[in-house]
């Protein structure tokens, strides 16, 4: 997932996460890509410890990776503290980017750590911040399938083609990318806003008011009624482009 802050990334990857588990689509592995993590609050769980935490417990003060270690059974060992194990998924909070002092090894070692544990799973979904910079530092740079998200407005689109452009500046590998209009108020037409965009269109999600309550009462979105509109929606997005009829976006 990217796009803006606001947009409705982590409600949109809580969403598809819990359309996944729902359909047994297991192993999956859940990444909150977002220094201001709140992913585990959208899904009620919390992570024991974030990446960047465990970082620089592992690499500042001693520096050094204790003898007997190598680095990369180091760096595993730290960070399965960092795995949260929830019911038909697991969840790993990437927290800060970075500390006082410079990452450039550790971030090294964690990318590599990162595309192995993510070789365990059928299933990796990462909500990102707006700038991506995590996917840089932290991740693999290959993605099958790219959700855009944005509001219905036409700056938001053009947030879009900058976080598109983003994409290709960055080198990242991304097979397949669709811009998500989320919140679109009842018989708004989002026809004129796609003109905006050259991006394929994906699904647009409603302004669900159902979202709204089940926030306020404090629940996650394991709680929303399976009648909530943006369920709905989210349904056929995973139909069709996630699950893709077939497996465009599973991995071989
Ligand atoms: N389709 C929707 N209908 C109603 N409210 C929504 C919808 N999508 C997201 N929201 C609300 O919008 C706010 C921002 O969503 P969030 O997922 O945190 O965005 P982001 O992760 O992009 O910053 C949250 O309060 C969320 O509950
Ligand atoms: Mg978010």
């Amino acid at each position: 997932m990217a796009g803006k802050g606001g947009t409705g990334k982590t409600t949109l990857t809580g969403l598809i996460l819990r359309e996944l588990v729902e359909r047994d689509e297991a192993p999956i592995l859940v990444v909150d890509a977002d220094p201001n993590a709140n992913l585990g609050e959208v899904l009620g769980v919390k992570a024991p410890a974030t990446v960047g935490g465990l970082r620089e417990e592992a690499f500042v003060g001693a520096r050094e990776i204790p003898t007997g270690w190598d680095k990369q059974s180091w760096i595993e060992y730290k960070m399965h503290e960092a795995l949260a194990e929830a019911k038909g998924y697991d969840l790993l909070v990437m927290g800060r980017p970075e500390g006082p002092g410079c990452y450039c090894y550790a971030n090294n070692l964690l990318r590599e750590y990162i595309k192995t544990l993510a070789k365990e799973y059928d299933w990796v979904l990462m909500d990102n911040e707006g700038g991506l910079e995590h996917l840089s530092r932290h991740t693999t740079r290959d993605v099958d399938v790219m959700l855009v998200v944005t509001d219905p407005s036409v700056r938001g689109m053009r947030t879009v083609e900058r976080v598109n452009e983003l994409i290709d500046e960055m080198g990242l590998v991304v097979k397949e990318r669709y811009v998500v209009v989320n919140r679109v108020p009842e018989g708004l037409d989002v026809q004129a806003l796609l003109e905006h965009t050259s991006l394929e269109p994906a699904m647009t999600i409603p302004q669900d008011p159902a979202i709204f309550e089940n926030d306020l009462a404090g629940r996650d979105v394991f709680a929303l009624g399976d009648d909530a509109v943006s369920r709905k929606a989210v349904r056929d997005l995973v139909d069709q482009f996630v699950l893709g009829n077939g497996q465009a976006g599973k991995k071989e």
